[in-house]
């Protein structure tokens, strides 16, 4: 059959408010929305109230679908597995809510979520839910120093964490990240509720911290039971942090309503799940892909969602995935780039696959950073199915760019992330806003407004969130991706126009890891690059400059800012190397040419700036990285 897909983008073209309009009969409204979208508020399905945990959990069951597994747990680290029906789930987020409603949370407060990947994480972001409260899930991965940036901000009223997360170097105590972080913030919560786990328990602040199975026992017991909170479709679900321009992350802010009815479109229509199937995203509940796709799209679709608590490569072998993929039965997979060249570093023949059956898997989606086309052959090969790159971001929460496999693929070329979807009409601009021939780089932006889903504001930060995204090209959203957009509308992605990297799949702010850098009493300044990495995609690296007279081994030195970073923001970031220099190469007005070391790193060909001060830095750099062997 041919690809419905040109007639479905016309049919959005010609009226969105209609194609929006019906997508929205998908969600079960408590009360029906008066209006799709309001120019003036950039509100969508205004007048509209419904709850998403109801919508993802409640009216399963209600169909009659109790006994369909909702949810599969499967940890290779702590070799557990578990299976959790729908029905299972509803009596656990109701009981979870109605405890947490117990210990005064409401509609409108704020829930801090800090859990490794367990099933505990995604109830209690459908509790959170169910009471109309708004959840922030920040990443097992983040430093304390981290966590604290974001109860400052969000001032949540209760925290939920765990003892440990379990990595393959080993079990990670979160306990004492957490008090660690509530002692260095100025907002406190009102208490926390802490799951023990068996591979290392914690102890408990009396009065302050709860225990997560001792409170759900209690509750169980008193037999109360938290019904859905009904909430304007406006109204936040969550906020989610992500890395901006400085060490202050940017609190994207998600709707109700608007965020149901674009990601239960998404299931069928671009990810081409059918009802009853296993979706599994292999991602972190931590990052907006596992927000959207392994908590709220599958449940909302009524689908079976994988919670994997492992690794693609050493839990404890590089078929992981396919073990998990054959075990059960997964229609459709979701993962990042660097997890697949991980796999394939291993075992680049593909080997393990033959272990396993994968005759039921239909495809296999990437995002997070752009798929190399070597990593994308080899992917399709081995696997035998389309291996569909895709383009989204935290601010939109769902793909702005792909190929649809439900709607029928289009033909993509290899480096290319597809074509835009339905409610995402995407330029290319230059610098000055004027539309750049097809076929040329430029400013990749989207023409206001932006469909449901995407960030309404940014939490507490509403001129902020304007300044960064409506300010440069006015009637167009700025991505910070730049890119081009070919003859046949496919989208190809190609950098950052600011200062975020992406390492493996994580998005990190050099200027976040420079503004550590240059806290260190013996550092006068810095730079840090995203130099290219086989692996992660990018690898941050710093290059320093002394303070006047202070003199120091450099592996020392590196070696403390190493463990700075690692401290203030977290293994996640990966720094591992930093360089010491005598001067950095800036433009006249005193601009750090971080493009062009950059391109020096990547062994890019580059031509020195006209407005450089010295180009004999340049040669500097180069010695510098040659002589620490990342430079030939
Ligand atoms: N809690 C605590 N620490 C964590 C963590 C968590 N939830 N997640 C990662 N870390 C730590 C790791 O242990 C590692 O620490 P180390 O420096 O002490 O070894 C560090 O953060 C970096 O982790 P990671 O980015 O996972 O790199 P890795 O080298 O351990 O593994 C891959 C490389 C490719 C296997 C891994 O990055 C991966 O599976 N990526 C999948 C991509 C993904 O999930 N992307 C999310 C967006 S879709
Ligand atoms: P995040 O908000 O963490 O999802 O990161 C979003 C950024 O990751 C985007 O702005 C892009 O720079 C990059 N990104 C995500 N998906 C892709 C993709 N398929 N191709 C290229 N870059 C991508």
């Amino acid at each position: 059959m041919p690809s419905q897909y040109q007639n479905t983008y016309e049919s959005w073209k010609n009226d969105p408010y209609s194609f929006w309009d019906k997508a929205a009969a998908r969600i079960d409204w408590f009360k029906k929305p008066s209006q799709v979208f309001d120019s003036d508020t950039g509100g969508w399905f205004v007048g509209g109230e419904a709850n998403t945990c109801y919508n993802a959990v409640d009216r399963h069951v209600e169909a009659g679908r109790g006994a369909q597994i909702a949810l599969i747990y499967d940890s290779p680290v702590t070799g557990t597995k578990r299976k959790i029906t729908y029905a299972e789930l509803l009596d656990e987020v109701e009981t979870l809510a109605a405890a947490l409603a117990d210990l005064g949370v409401g509609k409108g407060d704020r829930i801090i979520i800090y859990m490794p990947m367990v099933p505990e994480s995604v109830v209690a972001m459908l509790a959170s839910a169910r009471l109309g409260a708004i959840h922030s899930v920040v990443f097992g991965g983040f430093a304390p120093t981290e966590l604290a940036i974001r109860i400052n901000d969000a001032k949540p009223k209760a925290i939920i964490s765990a003892s440990c997360g379990i990595e393959p170097s080993g079990v990670i105590a979160y306990k004492p990240l957490l008090d660690e972080a509530i002692a260095m913030a100025a907002h406190q919560p009102d208490f926390c509720l802490i799951l023990q786990r068996e591979q290392q328990d914690c102890a408990l602040i009396d009065g302050r911290d709860f225990d997560y199975a001792e409170t759900m026992n209690a509750t169980r017991a008193t037999g109360k039971k938290q019904p859905p909170v009904p909430v304007k479709a406006t109204d936040p679900l969550y906020i989610l942090y992500t890395s901006g321009t400085t060490g202050q992350p940017k609190g994207v802010v998600r709707d109700t309503g608007g965020h149901m009815v674009a990601l239960a479109w998404t299931m069928d229509h671009f990810y081409g799940l059918k009802a009853g199937e296993v979706f599994w995203a292999a991602s972190d509940v931590g990052w907006v892909v596992g927000h959207s796709y392994i908590c709220y799209a599958p449940l909302l679709f009524g689908a079976t969602s994988v919670i994997y608590e492992g690794k693609p490569i050493g839990t404890p072998d590089a078929g992981a995935f396919w073990r998990v993929i054959d075990e059960y039965n997964i229609a459709v997979m979701f993962t990042a780039p660097t997890a697949f060249r991980a796999i394939r570093k291993v075992d680049p023949d593909g080997a393990l696959m033959n272990n396993y059956n994968l005759d039921n898997f239909r495809a296999l989606f990437l995002a997070g950073e752009r798929t190399d086309p070597d990593t994308l052959h080899w992917a399709r090969e081995k696997l035998q199915v389309p291996v569909i790159d895709h383009w989204w971001q935290t601010e939109t929460g769902w793909v702005i760019a792909g190929n649809p496999l439900g709607l029928g693929l289009v033909e993509v070329p290899p480096g290319s992330s597809g074509r835009p979807m339905p409610g995402y009409d995407v330029q290319v601009l230059d610098d000055d806003g004027k539309p750049i021939a097809r076929g040329n780089l430029g400013n990749i932006v989207i023409k206001l407004p932006l469909p449901p889903s995407c960030l309404p504001t940014l939490w507490n930060a509403d001129a902020r969130f304007k300044d960064a995204y409506l300010t440069a090209f006015p009637g167009y959203y700025t991505t910070s991706d730049a890119g081009m957009i070919d003859e046949d509308g496919n989208v190809f992605i190609m950098a950052r126009t600011d200062d975020i990297i992406n390492v493996a799949g994580h998005r990190l702010s050099t200027g976040a890891m420079e503004e550590i850098i240059t806290s260190h009493a013996d550092i006068a300044e810095c730079a840090v690059i995203g130099a290219a990495d086989q692996l992660k995609g990018q690898l941050p690296i710093g290059f320093y400059v002394l303070n006047d007279g202070v003199k120091r081994p450099p592996e020392e030195l590196e070696a403390e800012l190493v463990a700075l970073v690692r401290a203030k923001i977290g293994a996640v970031a990966a720094f591992k190397t930093a360089i010491e220099v005598k001067r950095l190469p800036k433009t006249r007005s005193g601009k750090i040419l971080r493009g062009t070391i950059q391109k020096i790193a990547n062994n890019e060909a580059y031509t020195a700036p006209a407005t450089i001060d010295d180009p004999a830095i340049l040669e500097e750099i180069t010695a510098a990285l040659r002589g620490r062997g990342l430079l030939k």
